[in-house]
């Protein structure tokens, strides 16, 4: 009896599996669009969970293998799902056409406070909260917290040169301690002294740090939203209640204090001094709660370690295997250490361009985001392929792929910042390691001022060496990181005057 129960229950979902997939596969054809017949219900995120590797690899095989179509349909359960192929609707997509595609294709869950930030926001609310949070870096601002970064890579020298252990390996971790400590000083104000083993840190890796669950609910979240607004999955709940206790602190701290820092703290006091944030022409209105305001914060703090850490250490990477270029490299921070004696202040760094041409570079040949997603929220058509696209698709488009095209980047393999000489500008559309169009990231240039800290301070103490290491993988097996962990990257101290 129970026997027959269970098989029928599973000849049932059997059954429904296979005509899920021929109505997606139907559902593509019948546009004309080329569809991924491999898994036609799960598409490439079945590849994922089920292989090894990292999510936008498995977006490159479709790149490869669809290459001259101009997008190709995947299974996504019961929602369309596009992978744009061609640049020229991947930029309509990112940045023409912002009415249909200002939806990022993630939906958080109302029970994840912190999930409640400008990343997942969508509508006139991410409207709202992207323009109060924009004054935070301006160049004004981003020229009055350098010496911040500008302090904790000085300090993050000291501290290496204290602990010789740390230039035997694990380069990446322990870049994340510098990432770290430079956001906490630059954006939260906290401590004068950079401080290397902060409970933030752990907080930073945990957010993005894969586990089987967050691998699950991220995937469900881009695949299946509805699926997993249904079962109530959370991203963040694990460390709500200590960030929001610790940013409740810093910004009461601040205010009895009633000091100016520009910084991140002082902007939550001036929103909350404005009360209610409204958007006059929406007529929305956000109630500026430490909540909302933690939310935000948690979100600079993932997004100013990890990518940050992942640029240096990529270019250390890439700078251990090519000695021309490091030794280039050397010459102009060497120069201009001597030239302010060692004072290296926004507009010094601002004017070493070698630097900027090897940090662009790392970033092009490893984005530290490989994919980026949007919903599509009004009908509209893809103008390459005419592609009609309707409402509540799913759209995913390439960076990566992109980046590492050989008919847009020769030699994609090849690093080679000339790439990014005066007058070598490649078009946005073809280089875009922050995304594109209005919801591009908006912290592109803090991030940038942080990675150049770090690498000049570091690399004026030290040269680096790349240690190949034999590994299948090439890549950390994560749903939107692009970490290389085919190699590491030791430290070797210089003798300089
Ligand atoms: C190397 C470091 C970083 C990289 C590579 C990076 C990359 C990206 C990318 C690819 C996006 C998506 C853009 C799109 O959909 O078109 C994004 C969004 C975003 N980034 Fe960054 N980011 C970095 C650092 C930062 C930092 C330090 C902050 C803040 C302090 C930040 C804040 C944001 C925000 C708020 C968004 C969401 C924008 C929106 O949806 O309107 N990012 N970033
Ligand atoms: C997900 O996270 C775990 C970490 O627990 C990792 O080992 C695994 O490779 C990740 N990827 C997949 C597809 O599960
Ligand atoms: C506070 O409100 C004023 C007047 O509406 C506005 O100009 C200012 O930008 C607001 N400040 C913040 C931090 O939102
Ligand atoms: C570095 O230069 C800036 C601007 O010239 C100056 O304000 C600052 O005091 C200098 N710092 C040191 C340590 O000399």
């Amino acid at each position: 009896m129970l026997l027959s129960v269970i098989l029928i229950g599973l000849i049932t979902s059997l059954i429904l599996i296979y005509l899920l997939g021929i109505n997606n596969e139907r559902y593509w054809k019948k546009r004309g669009v080329k569809f991924h017949s491999k898994n036609k219900v799960t598409g490439v995120f079945w590849e994922f969970f089920t292989k090894q590797g990292a999510m936008f690899e498995k977006f490159g095989d479709l790149y490869k293998q669809y290459k001259g179509e101009p997008a190709v349909g995947i299974g996504s359960i019961t929602t369309p799902a596009l992978f744009i192929l061609d640049p020229q609707n991947v930029q309509h997509v990112l940045q023409s056409d912002f009415n249909s595609f200002h939806h990022r294709g993630i939906e958080a869950n109302e029970g994840d406070q912190l999930a409640d930030n400008i990343l997942f926001m969508n509508g006139p609310r991410w409207k709202l909260m992207r323009q109060s949070m924009t004054p935070l870096f301006t160049t004004a601002k981003l020229k009055n917290m350098y010496y911040i970064m500008d302090k904790s890579a000085q300090d993050f020298v000291t501290y290496l040169k204290e602990h010789p252990k740390l230039w035997e390996g694990d380069c990446f971790e322990t870049l994340m301690t510098f990432c770290n400590a430079a956001v906490c000083g630059a954006i939260f104000g906290i401590g004068t002294e950079s401080i290397f083993d902060s409970p933030f840190l752990g907080v930073a890796r945990s957010v993005t740090a894969p586990s089987l669950k967050r691998n699950l609910t991220f995937t469900l979240m881009s695949a299946a939203p509805r699926v997993a607004k249904f079962l109530g999955l959370t991203l963040f709940r694990d460390v709500e209640d200590f960030l929001i206790g610790a940013m409740t602190n810093v910004i009461q701290h601040r205010k009895k204090e009633n000091v100016k820092k520009h910084d991140f703290a002082d902007l939550c006091i001036n929103i909350q001094k404005n009360g209610t944030m409204k958007d006059p022409t929406s007529g929305t209105e956000i109630e500026p709660t430490y909540g909302i305001l933690t939310a935000q914060a948690m979100f600079f703090l993932g997004a100013g370690v990890e990518p940050v850490a992942t640029v240096i250490f990529s270019a250390f990477m890439e700078l251990g295997r090519n000695p021309d270029i490091l030794e280039q490299l050397h010459r102009e921070i060497d120069e201009n250490f001597e030239k302010h004696n060692g004072n290296i202040t926004y507009d010094v760094i601002d004017g070493m361009e070698y630097t900027d041409k090897v940090l662009s570079e790392a970033m092009r040949i490893n984005p530290p985001i490989g994919f980026l997603s949007r919903k599509c929220v009004k009908d509209t058509v893809l103008p390459v392929g005419n592609i009609k696209v309707e409402s509540g698709t799913n759209m995913f488009t390439p960076i990566y792929d992109i980046h590492h095209d050989p008919d847009v980047y020769p030699e994609p393999h090849v690093f080679n910042p000339e790439r990014f000489a005066k007058g070598n500008k490649h078009s946005d559309k073809f280089y875009m390691p922050f995304g594109l169009g209005n919801r591009m990231c908006i912290g592109e240039r803090y991030a940038k001022l942080q990675m150049a800290a770090g690498l000049v301070h570091v690399l004026r103490h030290f040269t680096v060496k790349t240690k190949e290491l034999k590994t299948a993988i090439k890549f950390k097996s994560h749903f939107v990181n692009v970490r290389p962990i085919s190699a590491d990257v030791l430290l070797i101290p210089r003798n300089i005057k």
